[in-house]
């Protein structure tokens, strides 16, 4: 048994970073951690390891498809599939090996094993109980099957993005259900490994809640890469039979039922917060009927000592965002002013071309009656994009169309995922679209096209 002034429970990036930050404020600290690898799902089996995958095979992409129209000729590379997960592998080792050394670095224990809390000050984890002044819960979430349907996930041949990132073999066909993050991902993937990918989807656009422009105009680039997609159709039956499975959908328009056969079956509508074994309820931590741990501003739960961050609580899934909560929830409980601005958390998408999007869509300006005007630029536009085959897509800059500060930005485009922090940091600043277009960038850079945007919301776009 050990005492300590903070115990974090889970090592993904919200509990890891707000270990490091409370080790760094002074704080003896503690890091729970029952996988045998830290960094949660994160670096283990989410956002690194599709990295990895979206990686090797847009090379692939290249290599078939843009090498030989830029003069490079010669055999076109064949798909080892052992070999892209072993590389694939490697990359989660490298990173989650590289948490374990900072938090070495940083005099944090890793406590290893699952952990649960028997009363306010407690953490046990196997027969040991630690005491602790104050516990941040940073347990994550874990993949929720499909609301109202019959489903069960073998991970072998129904799978959730865990499984679909360590399939033994490319499948022939691939049925996605949802056409969010994870299931146009995981769904590019496998495109362009040569699987037949078919995506359904219960809403009538891809991507909920993103700006419309940005649905549309990727829906289209998907659709061009060969991706299906079925939209407006809740899926109410997944049966596995000896190596195929068969989905049954209903297009919500007419209610005509309709099945597909599919070699996999990924189930990708959604995340849920986990908790399960903390012993919330016997501690009466209050819950959402979502399930998600309720806190305040400062990420107090209602028991006094123990606050919670990241997926197990409100807000996006989203592993920076979990970062930023951790960082801040550990500030607060050194007794600093610990600060999240949940109006300037990113989103991105990473397939080809990337997506990335911060602030207000346009539709939701609309509904709260703000007076806005859209900047928009087409990559076409855009020498260095046309210089990499990535012209489709464009920068959509929204700034308020009376005082010209900048509401929100969506981009599909090249590095997209890079480019949306200039706007970001324009925001935190208060900047208005005439700021980003009176500053000067580098040409040739993706990042004109977002400059070009912003001239778009006044005078005019040059190249446009
Ligand atoms: P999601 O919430 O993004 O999308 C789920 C989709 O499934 C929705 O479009 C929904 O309408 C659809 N759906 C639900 N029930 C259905 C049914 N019966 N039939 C057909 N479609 C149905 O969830 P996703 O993609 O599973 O991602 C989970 C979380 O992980 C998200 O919060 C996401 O932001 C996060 N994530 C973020 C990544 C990133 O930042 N690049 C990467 C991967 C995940």
């Amino acid at each position: 048994m050990a005492n300590y002034d903070l115990i974090v429970i889970g090592s993904g990036p919200g509990g890891y970073v707000a270990a490091i930050r409370a080790a760094q404020l002074g704080l003896k600290t503690a890091c729970v951690e029952g996988r045998e690898t830290l960094g949660g799902t994160c670096l283990n089996i989410g956002c690194i390891p599709s990295k990895a995958l979206l990686h090797a095979t847009h090379s692939l992409h290249e290599a078939e498809h843009n090498f030989v129209k830029m003069g490079l000729k010669g055999k076109s590379p064949s798909v080892d599939w052992d070999q892209m997960k072993a590389y694939k592998q490697d990359v989660v080792d490298q990173n989650t090996k590289g948490v374990e050394f900072l938090l070495k670095k940083n005099k944090v224990d890793w406590i290893k094993g699952w952990a649960s809390i028997p009363e306010a000050g407690k953490v046990k984890v196997g027969d040991e109980v630690h005491e602790a002044k104050n516990i941040i819960i940073a347990s994550g979430s874990e993949p929720s099957s499909v609301p109202g349907a019959e489903v069960t996930i073998d991970e072998k041949i129904v799978v959730t993005s865990t499984g679909a990132l360590d399939l033994p073999k490319v499948p022939k066909k691939m049925v996605v259900i949802g056409a969010g993050v994870i299931g146009l991902e995981l769904g590019s993937v496998y495109k362009r490994l040569g699987t037949e990918v078919h995506v359904i989807e219960y809403l009538d656009q891809i991507t909920p809640g993103m700006d419309s422009d940005v649905q549309k105009g990727l829906l289209k680039i998907l659709k061009k890469q060969g991706l299906e997609f079925t939209l407006g159709a809740a899926v109410s039956k997944v049966e596995t039979l000896k190596t195929k499975a068969k989905v049954t959908y209903k297009l919500r328009k007419d209610d005509s039922e309709h099945t597909v056969d599919a070699d996999v079956v990924l189930v990708a509508t959604g995340r849920k917060p986990y908790t399960d074994g903390l012993g919330l309820d016997a501690l009466g931590v209050e819950l959402s009927p979502r399930g998600q741990i309720k806190t305040d501003a400062q990420w107090r739960t209602n028991v006094p000592g123990i606050y919670a961050i990241g997926d197990a609580i409100d807000g996006p899934m989203l592993a920076h965002k979990a970062e930023d909560e951790g960082m801040a929830a550990a500030e607060v409980i050194a007794g600093k002013h610990g600060h999240v601005n949940y109006g300037v958390i990113p989103g991105v998408i990473y397939t080809t071309p990337e997506v990335a999007s911060v602030g207000k869509t346009e539709e939701q300006l609309k509904e709260e009656g703000v007076n806005y005007k859209v900047g928009k630029f087409s990559f076409m536009g855009n020498g260095r994009a046309k210089a990499v085959f990535q012209g489709d897509g464009f920068v959509k800059l929204l700034a308020d169309k009376d005082t010209d500060r900048i509401l929100g930005c969506h981009i599909i485009g090249p590095a997209a995922g890079d480019l949306i922090h200039e706007i970001c940091v324009g925001i935190e600043f208060g900047a208005s679209a005439e700021d980003i277009a009176l500053t000067c960038h580098a040409h040739p850079t993706f990042s004109e096209a977002v400059r070009e945007a912003a001239l778009a919301c006044g005078d005019g776009a040059i190249h446009m």
